[in-house]
């Protein structure tokens, strides 16, 4: 299969919160749907321990179609450049504007330098909420960096990503303190 196709955000109209991943892989590219495959399994995993329902969260991409390079007939993820990004914009946008969620996660560097600029760092910053053009933003890992960790830290980077989860749920407009 050479043609990718455009893969949108699924979830509820009002969610509150908003996941923004990098672009859909293998998996989501057939399948038409953000986040089906192993990290989106694991995903679900780490929402599910934080308290949160996929069901209840909208998820995305910062990019809509898969970018890949062949390895004999196997489809393998490519980094999507900033033009890509550029380009995927309007689409974000329109979401984030539809939906109006309370909070914004950004999974990974790529959506996080999409909604924040270049010199965004996720090692130091994540976790941290902060206000972003009208919603509650927290960056985290992306799920797919805890897949690649050596087996004897990936339990380590899981926690984390559960920890940044959590405080997104911490900033749930109906639990928050302030
Ligand atoms: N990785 C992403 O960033 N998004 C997906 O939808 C799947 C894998």
């Amino acid at each position: 299969m050479d043609a990718t196709q455009t893969v949108f955000g699924e979830g509820p109209a009002g969610a509150w919160l908003m996941l923004v991943g990098e672009q859909p892989g293998d998996r989501e590219d057939r399948e038409g749907a953000p986040f089906v495959g192993p990290a989106g399994r694991l995903l679900d995993k780490a929402l599910d321990e934080a308290g949160i329902h996929r069901d209840e969260v909208y998820v995305t991409n910062a990019v809509k179609h898969f970018r890949f390079e062949t390895s004999g007939n196997r489809r393998l993820h490519k980094t999507p450049a900033a033009g890509h990004v550029r380009a995927c914009r309007p689409w974000l946008d329109g979401e984030l504007a539809a939906v109006r969620p309370a909070v914004v996660g950004t999974l990974g560097a790529t959506a996080a330098k999409a909604l924040l600029g270049s010199s965004f760092r996720i090692t130091a910053e994540r976790g941290r909420p902060r206000d972003w053009e009208g919603h509650r933003l927290v960056a985290t890992a992306h799920p797919s960096a805890v897949l690649r960790m050596p087996s004897d830290r990936r339990g380590e980077a899981f926690d984390a990503l559960v920890a940044d989860l959590a405080v997104m749920a911490g900033e749930h407009p109906g639990r928050r303190k302030r």
